[in-house]
């Protein structure tokens, strides 16, 4: 299968096509320090051509859900390095996903500190997962210039303590209604100053970080997650086409080393300014290799590699579920599937590192 065979990725050489998707598995402890079983869980899915990691928390003021992982301490970025040298000891790669939740987050998980967001914007109709139980979103507090600055110095460190920490390089996750989406988006982002207002301005503050990123790592180390047709955590924009292609094109141009684009993955009835399928819509725009994601299986993920539409292909759900993934793609054999309850949290190797090998 040419999903299973060999790929470089910036300096990297990678064993297969197939990404272990970024998963928030929330069993961190109460200090954002990941727990020793976090190294068995990269190390059983260490066959995988790369790992992107969890989202890590890349300061106090990023983080919004319970027990999940940071590295802005040193112990945090410590526990971190017991798992890169274990995945590279087993000839994996790895790769930590930078994370700023902004308004997708909830004072509860904060210590009582109300999210911070480009714009005083609640997230309309959803609820978040709380250590109290689920709630609504609060009206986040507005950045100032200086403080979404200081945002951007955040995420250049957090990659300088990922490179401490032994990973490959770093991902921004910039999909799913987080800070960085929060700022592209017309209905998260009313700012009057340079990262506001037209288009150029609202793709500003992410093309900022990129470039701070490659200054902070060097070549072949920085990539990002996007996701244009997703509108969850109230994302809306009346011309995403115009918006993402945009963007792409100006990122096209910095060092980066791969653009992981997200498919559609909720329905978009209602909205027909957004396309169904991203490759078709923004695929010419990008040079740098693509990681395609969401939904893909077996056969689909096999031939959009073997088209040349994409370079890799990203799992979650099924890399959760299946740590020996590319082994079962090898032979085709039958895939475990997911147990919903154990995603986030649960009990402590159940759902995260007791899912069956293949006898
Ligand atoms: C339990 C779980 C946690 C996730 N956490 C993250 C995350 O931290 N960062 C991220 O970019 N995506 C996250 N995702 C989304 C996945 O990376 C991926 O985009 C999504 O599952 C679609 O791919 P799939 O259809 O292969 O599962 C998560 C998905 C799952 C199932």
């Amino acid at each position: 299968m040419k999903l299973l065979e060999t790929t470089t990725l910036g300096n990297l050489y990678l064993k297969n096509r197939m990404v272990m998707a970024p998963m928030t598995r929330s069993r961190a402890d109460k200090n954002g320090v990941i727990i020793p079983l976090t190294t068995l869980y990269y190390k059983q899915r260490s066959t995988a051509g790369l790992i992107i990691s969890e989202g890590i928390n890349i300061s106090k003021q990023a983080t919004g859900l319970p027990f999940t992982p940071g590295i802005y301490t040193a112990e945090q970025i410590k526990a971190w390095k017991d798992v890169t040298s274990t995945v590279h000891k087993a000839g994996g790669k790895i790769f930590a996903q930078l994370w700023h939740l902004g308004r997708a987050s909830h004072s509860s998980n904060r210590n009582g500190d109300i999210p911070v967001a480009p714009s005083a914007i609640s997230i309309p109709t959803q609820s978040i997962f709380t250590q109290n139980g689920p709630q609504v979103f609060e009206t986040p507090v507005e950045l100032t210039n200086a403080e979404v600055k200081k945002v951007i110095q955040d995420y250049k460190q957090s990659a300088i303590n990922s490179l401490e920490a032994g990973f490959d390089g770093v991902e921004l996750h910039a999909a799913f209604g987080y800070l960085p989406h929060q700022f592209l988006s017309e209905s998260s982002n009313m700012r009057v100053d340079e990262y506001g207002g037209n288009i150029e301005n609202r793709c500003r503050f992410i093309l900022e970080v990129i470039k701070d990123l490659v200054e902070a790592v060097g070549h072949g180390k920085v990539g990002i997650k996007l996701s244009p047709s997703i509108i969850y955590h109230g994302m809306l924009d009346s011309n995403p086409v115009e918006l993402y292609s945009y963007l792409l094109t100006e990122l096209d141009k910095l060092d980066i080393t791969y653009i992981h684009l997200m498919q559609p993955m909720f329905p978009l009835d209602g909205y027909p300014q957004y396309p169904l399928d991203v490759i078709e819509a923004f695929g010419s725009l990008i040079h740098k290799p693509l990681i395609i994601n969401a939904g893909y299986t077996r056969e689909t993920a096999e031939e959009v590699v073997k088209n040349g539409k994409a370079q890799l292909v990203s799992f979650g759900s099924l890399f959760l579920a299946n740590p020996d993934l590319p082994e079962r793609f090898y032979l085709n054999a039958p895939v475990n599937y997911p147990d919903k309850s154990t995603m986030y949290g649960g009990g402590n190797e159940k759902g995260y590192t007791d899912y069956p090998f293949l006898d």
